[in-house]
């Protein structure tokens, strides 16, 4: 793996992430196959990577390169077929229910408001919602629907409905957070309030954050390190640190460093044929 540093202007550094060798989360030879003999699909690895405690760490790679199925192996849903995984020093070998995750498309259910979707994951895990009444106040303040607590998700936006489920995957405060392109769906302008909703939250929480996105742009907007993934069978052959200071507001797009980490992106993509 290289670690590729890139130049990053006048703008002051930040670079707590560059250097992890051992981290919250360690992937060692991790690959995936899927199916056998000449079915088989090669779709994931070989992967070495560690993940530092409270970092954001976005896997930005091209469709069907494995981050998904990488995602799902970390939250020990799926197995690798070679290779281990470990989360605070314990091998991953079933599901971690500590955890938070999110996928593209939300998980509220129809029959319940935001609020009692947010308490299910809180019942789910045998916790008791009278001690997380302030947490989930906090967390739809934070996100804008302290007035929308008691509507159905058919009474909200898609946007809405994805705020929601950013309440529902952080309600039982997980150390680690999984969010799996949870913004892919949403118009530019929506994307853009989440973006700076989510930023505001990890920074006042700290969780371990990997997410996944298709978006240069958004990678370098909320990211401490981003791991490129090549073409399937994914592999991850940079990890680039993004030096530029938190909070991230919409006009660190204009920075001569946003730019020059954009265009050195997308040379990498060129070179990997997908742009
Ligand atoms: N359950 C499965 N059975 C067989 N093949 C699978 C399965 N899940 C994923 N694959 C294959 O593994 C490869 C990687 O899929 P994955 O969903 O992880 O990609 P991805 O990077 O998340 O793509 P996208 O950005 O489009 O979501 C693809 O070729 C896919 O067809
Ligand atoms: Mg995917």
């Amino acid at each position: 793996m290289t670690i590729l540093s890139v130049t990053a202007g006048s703008v002051p550094a930040v670079t707590a992430y560059a250097d992890v060798v051992s981290g919250l989360i360690s992937l060692r030879g991790v690959s995936k196959t899927f199916g056998t003999g000449a079915d088989a699909v090669h779709a994931f690895g070989p992967v070495d990577l560690d993940i530092a405690e409270g970092e954001f760490l976005s896997l930005l790679g091209p469709s069907g390169c494995g981050k998904s199925t990488l995602m799902l192996m970390i939250a020990g849903l799926l197995p690798p077929t070679v290779g281990t995984i470990e989360m605070e020093g314990r091998s991953v070998d079933g599901p971690q229910t500590d955890i938070g995750i999110m996928f593209q498309d939300n998980t509220l259910v129809p029959w319940r408001t935001v609020r009692g979707n947010i308490e299910l994951q809180l019942e789910l895990r045998n916790l008791s919602v009278a001690n997380f009444r302030d947490r989930i106040a906090m967390l739809l303040r934070s996100v804008h629907l302290e007035d929308f607590a008691d509507r159905h998700p058919y009474e909200l936006s898609g946007g809405m409905q994805q705020r929601a489920a950013f309440c529902q995957a952080m309600v039982h405060d997980p150390q680690i957070m999984l969010l799996d392109e949870p913004l892919g769906k949403l118009d530019a302008m929506t994307r853009e309030s989440i973006r700076s909703d989510l930023q505001g939250l990890w920074m006042q929480q700290k969780p371990t954050v990997i997410f996944v996105t298709h978006s240069i742009e958004e990678a370098i907007q909320l990211s401490s390190r981003i791991a490129v993934v090549t073409p399937r069978p994914g592999r991850i052959d940079q990890i680039i640190s993004i030096d530029l200071p938190f909070p991230r507001d919409f006009d660190v797009k204009n920075s001569s460093a946003f730019v020059d980490y954009e265009r050195s992106i997308q040379e990498i993509f060129r070179g990997y044929g997908v742009i």
